[in-house]
């Protein structure tokens, strides 16, 4: 079949080019978004003269009854027809004869494009809101329950100070709070309308961009042609969006794997979110957060990809833009099954608190607290209460325990200036209620920061409806 372009052209195009050039391959996937494109575009067209309205119904129509065919499988893409917008119009054309040739006046595949990539993208960052969100939620419910679980806080992967599973969580949460604001930024600074923007210079029709901007529910049209057909910023900003929340979920899969060691103990992977072994029978693997850990890899890829691809491209659109797509249908995949599975996979976890809390007792957690004692009740300089603990945890090194295990007597017997009480700063338990600073473990403001969280997730969903 001749192909849409075709009128200036003597001999067929060659089908090595065909394939090279075509993206319906993988554009079909845009479908809805031409379609919901083409319908405000069609009734803008009738609205400002256009299109009559017999020809305005027959070509909603056939719209519609390509959606059908698409969505029950009926309709066949070929590299032919080059890419999804050229398909749907020849098809329409198909349908609903003479009419179908007038849907494509004052409107350009360049807009088009930007039209219909824009729309995937902006629906592609409202459904990864809804499945932070989802994931948020069933961490603070793990947290809730968590309040009073003691486990050892790091630094450098070493123990240092006791905490509590559910603060562990928040701070989770609080990194997954930030991708929800990157998404919600972002989709504010994109959600303009690209469509009238014509070829690269408007349209001699007087298109009316306000209405086709409020069809679409956009906030208003862009400002400039030029910049609209070529701008791709939006893409880049839900790959910058989907690599940063890979990221996030990258760390806390790193987590869950260390966790799910024998060194640590800390959760148990349930079995369906595990795999075994195809040698060692005994083996239970943390394929998922390692998959998932994995994951962030191809999402920071495809970023750094697009970013290449508009480097130092000249006003208005190139066809390298073409190259814009797959790499944002492969990060939106990407992101929207990690954040699933790993809910999935925390909702089924078991948290193995007795071994936190035995690990919580390992490393002399509440040394700090000592010092602070010190400081506080016994009126020793800081410095001076640093090495006064510091004796203290040889001592308890020496004896081969825990220095919250040691006696007030003990105590004082390393250094009389160690008054009575000293041993009840010491419990690890103590040690983790006493950091009730604002954002501090203690069980009382990790429930305010649950709360806070909670409220968050309140406003962020009813912005979204
Ligand atoms: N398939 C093209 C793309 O993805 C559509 C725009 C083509 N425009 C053009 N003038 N060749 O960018």
């Amino acid at each position: 079949m001749a192909k849409l372009w075709s009128g200036r052209f003597e001999s067929e195009s060659s089908k090595l080019l065909e394939d090279f050039n075509a993206s319906i391959g993988f554009d079909w996937q845009m479908w809805r978004e031409d379609i919901q494109g083409s319908k405000a575009h069609a009734k803008m067209l009738a609205k400002i003269g256009v299109l009559s309205q017999s020809e305005l119904d027959s070509i909603l129509g056939g719209l519609e009854q390509i959606a059908t065919m698409i969505e029950s499988g009926d309709f066949e893409f070929n590299n032919s027809d080059e890419d999804i917008h050229m398909a749907i119009e020849s098809k329409l054309t198909q349908l609903i004869g003479e009419s179908g040739k007038k849907l494509h006046t004052a409107r350009s595949r360049n807009d088009q494009v930007a039209l219909d990539f824009r729309l995937f993208s902006l629906r592609a960052n409202t459904s990864l809101r809804h499945s932070i969100i989802a994931l948020m939620q069933t961490l603070l419910h793990i947290a809730r329950e968590h309040t009073h679980t003691i486990m050892p806080g790091m630094t450098h992967l070493q123990h240092a100070q006791p905490v509590n599973l559910g603060f562990h969580i928040v701070a989770w949460c609080c990194s997954l709070q930030r991708d929800v604001q990157r998404l919600q930024d972002s989709f504010k600074r994109n959600n303009f309308s690209p469509l009238g923007s014509g070829a690269l210079a408007g349209t001699p029709y007087g298109n009316d961009r306000e209405f086709v901007a409020r069809e679409l529910g956009f906030s208003a049209p862009t400002l400039n042609a030029m910049d609209s057909v070529s701008d791709r910023d939006f893409a880049l900003d839900l790959l910058y969006d989907i690599a940063m929340l890979m990221m996030h979920i990258s760390r806390i899969s790193e987590e869950l794997v260390l966790w799910s060691s024998a060194e640590f103990g800390f959760i148990t992977l349930s079995d369906s979110y595990s795999t075994g072994s195809s040698i060692m029978p005994q083996k239970k693997n943390p394929d998922v957060p390692e998959l998932l850990r994995g994951k962030s890899g191809r999402s920071f890829g495809n970023l750094m990809a697009l970013l290449s691809v508009m480097k130092s491209l000249p006003l208005a659109y190139n066809k390298d833009t073409q190259e814009d797509k797959e790499g944002v249908f492969d990060s939106v995949r990407t992101a929207q099954i990690s954040l699933e599975i790993l809910r999935e996979c925390l909702a089924t976890t078991r948290f193995n608190t007795e071994n936190m809390r035995k690990m919580a007792s390992i490393g002399h957690l509440s040394a700090t607290d000592l010092a602070d004692f010190l400081v506080r009740e016994c009126g020793v300089p800081f410095r001076d209460s640093h090495h006064i603990t510091g004796k203290v945890v040889a001592y308890a090194e020496k004896k081969g325990v825990d220095i919250s295990a040691l006696t007030q007597e003990e105590l004082q017997s390393i250094d009389s200036r160690i008054k009575e009480g000293a041993s009840a700063v010491l419990d690890i338990e103590s040690s983790m209620q006493a950091r009730d600073s604002l954002g501090g473990c203690a069980s009382a403001q990790t429930l305010l920061q649950i709360e806070s969280l909670e409220m968050f997730i309140t406003q962020a969903k009813s912005a979204m409806e």
